[in-house]
């Protein structure tokens, strides 16, 4: 068993101080999700602001540094994760592929805009770096059951997706994005957006996107970001799978001939056996060491995935300046 040396640049909220809130019992963080995978070893993290260092070297004896300079020439880096605020990642990722790095984990959104989110899935695939974004659903287990079946066509062929968030576009609408895109694997063809707080700084969107085949899929943002309303629900001819109760809860129905109606059918809720839970942050860094290592060819959420629902999210908001004007959208490819 190969094992990879692992940096965290970027030691806020996703990056450690997650693993302090005595609420979260999952893996939160990059460097507990490292910790952790038994193929990594966390070698260094950066971070500008001393005083979480000084916070971070109480909880881990790991060699700390203030600049990513200081980390690449003082260590042997594979893997290193991208955990500081958006707007840096672009730069941040520039620097880090001067060295010869394996992967990258990059924190979503990709970037805060999309030229810089297309250069920088570009200049991965160039340096053959394995880029992935941490929409972390991917590689959730309820999310993953549910793809699975509907990949199967437990559902029949999907007509319908209704979804909400609680809002912050950029911030959560991208992932709830990426986890649509995941669960029906079709690619946009036009959308709508309409938001009573364009101007805020991270604004909530709601609207629909079509997707091919004619698939309507209605985005609503629900209030305040604190409170966690993210469901999924998709229809399909034979059935529907619903993703509730902040993605703790995954229900299968089937369509059965109505015992109420003659000439109709209705929704029957299916009995399944509890789906195995497994670590999700653990198991995006298993994912990154498997395509390293070259037992897997892609990871579960690539760059170009990253660089598609800040695309999408991008459109949904020129719609929404524009007063719900229609986007066409055309293919997002970052390659
Ligand atoms: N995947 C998720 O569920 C999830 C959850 C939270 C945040 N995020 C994303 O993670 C990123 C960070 O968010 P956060 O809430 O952890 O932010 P944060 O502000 O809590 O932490 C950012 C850290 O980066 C450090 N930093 C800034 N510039 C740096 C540099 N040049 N070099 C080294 N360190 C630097 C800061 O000092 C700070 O400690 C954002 O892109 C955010 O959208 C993702």
């Amino acid at each position: 068993m190969n094992m990879f040396k692992a940096a965290v640049i970027g030691l806020g909220n996703i990056g450690f101080f997650f693993d302090l809130d005595p609420l979260r019992k999952e893996t939160w963080s990059h460097v507990s999700a490292y910790i952790k995978c038994l193929r990594t070893e966390l070698v260094g993290v950066v971070d500008v602001d001393k005083e979480k260092i000084d916070i971070f070297k109480q909880h881990h004896n790991v060699l700390t540094f203030e600049s990513i300079k200081e980390l690449m020439e003082n260590t042997a880096v594979d893997i290193v994760s991208i955990c500081t605020p958006t707007e840096d990642h672009y730069a941040i990722l520039k620097k880090l592929i001067e060295y010869p790095v394996k992967a990258i984990f990059c924190e979503k959104p990709l970037a805060p805009d999309i030229c810089q989110a297309k250069e920088m899935v570009k200049l991965c695939k160039e340096k053959n770096i394995v880029l992935a974004i941490n929409h972390t659903r991917r590689w959730d287990s309820n999310y993953q059951f549910a793809k699975e079946l509907i990949e199967k066509g437990k559902i029949g062929k999907i007509k319908a997706v209704n979804t909400f968030y609680p809002g912050q576009l950029f911030n959560i609408g991208t992932h709830l994005l990426d986890a649509v895109r995941m669960l029906i694997q079709k690619d946009p063809c036009v959308l709508s957006g309409v938001s009573f707080d364009i101007e805020a700084q991270d604004p909530s969107v709601s609207g629909w996107i079509e997707f091919d085949e004619s698939i309507l899929c209605t985005v609503i943002a629900t209030g305040e970001r604190k409170d966690l309303v993210f469901e999924i629900d998709v229809v399909g001819d034979e059935g529907r799978m619903r993703i509730i109760e902040n993605g703790e809860k995954v229900e299968w129905f089937v369509f059965v001939e109505s015992t109420r109606c003659s000439g109709y059918r209705e929704l029957s809720l299916m009995q399944m056996d509890p789906i195995q839970k497994k670590d999700r942050f653990v198991e995006s860094i298993n994912d990154i060491v498997s395509v390293i290592d070259g037992d897997e060819s892609t990871v579960r959420c690539t760059g170009n995935d990253g660089y598609y629902s800040l695309a999408l999210s991008v459109a949904l908001f020129e719609s929404a300046k524009e007063k719900g004007m229609t986007v066409n959208i055309g293919e997002f490819n970052a390659s």
